[in-house]
């Protein structure tokens, strides 16, 4: 596949003197979860609190990328797993540049959060699971979404029908519940999550 192709790293400088530079190290934080569980707010917010930290930051976002870099791709499963193979490509360019870098992307399928996290490297990869249960989505419809998925006007929609798969105990997942608890007190555990990665 990438024939003739000779990646070169040895002259480049190295990710650990942009992180001194920045005096932060890299993070990729994998936020997913149903559409409407919280991901884009609760990135959003955590980002302006870690600039507000002085720290330096980027947000790789569905909608955003889905109509840019991703816009060939739809939401059959192979082009779910090619969506999550680019961003998660992307997230290890913005790490290695020594950025946090905020996902917030479905990623239904526990096969797709390995994927990434092999692409990105398990020691920088924070898993974060969004949750909040389907109907609670549905009440919340930020996007119109789900009434739209319920008149049949959207196929292969996620939880419908297109699998979500909640991570399993044993899967290295940190759970954030936006159903359970008010944004204040998810944005508070998020941030104390990433602070004490950085
Ligand atoms: S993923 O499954 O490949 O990770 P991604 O997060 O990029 O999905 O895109 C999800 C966003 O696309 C949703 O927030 C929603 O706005 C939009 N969308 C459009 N069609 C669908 C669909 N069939 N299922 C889920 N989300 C959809």
């Amino acid at each position: 596949m990438a024939e003739n192709i000779y990646p070169e790293f040895a002259r480049m400088l190295k990710r650990a003197d942009k992180e001194r530079l920045l005096r932060q190290k890299g993070l990729v934080v994998w936020l997913y979860g149903l559409s409407g569980s919280g991901k884009s707010t609760l990135a959003n917010a955590v980002e302006r609190r870690l600039h507000a930290d002085g720290r330096y930051t980027q947000i790789l976002d569905g909608d955003n990328i889905r109509s840019g870099l991703n816009r060939n791709l739809g939401f059959s499963d192979e082009d779910r797993a090619e969506n999550i193979r680019r961003i998660a490509e992307v997230a290890k360019l913005f790490l290695h540049a020594g950025c946090i870098t905020l996902t917030s992307f479905i990623t239904p399928l526990r096969s797709l959060r390995m994927a990434a996290r092999e692409i990105v490297g398990a020691e920088d990869f924070l898993e974060v699971y969004v949750r909040a249960p389907f109907e609670i989505c549905a009440e919340r419809d930020p996007k119109g979404l789900y009434a739209k998925a319920a008149r049949g006007e959207i196929a292969q929609f996620t939880g419908k029908d297109s699998a979500f798969e909640e991570p399993l105990p044993g899967d290295s997942a940190t759970v954030i519940d936006t159903a359970a608890a008010p944004l204040p007190a998810c944005l508070e555990a998020l941030h104390t999550l990433i602070s004490a990665r950085i």
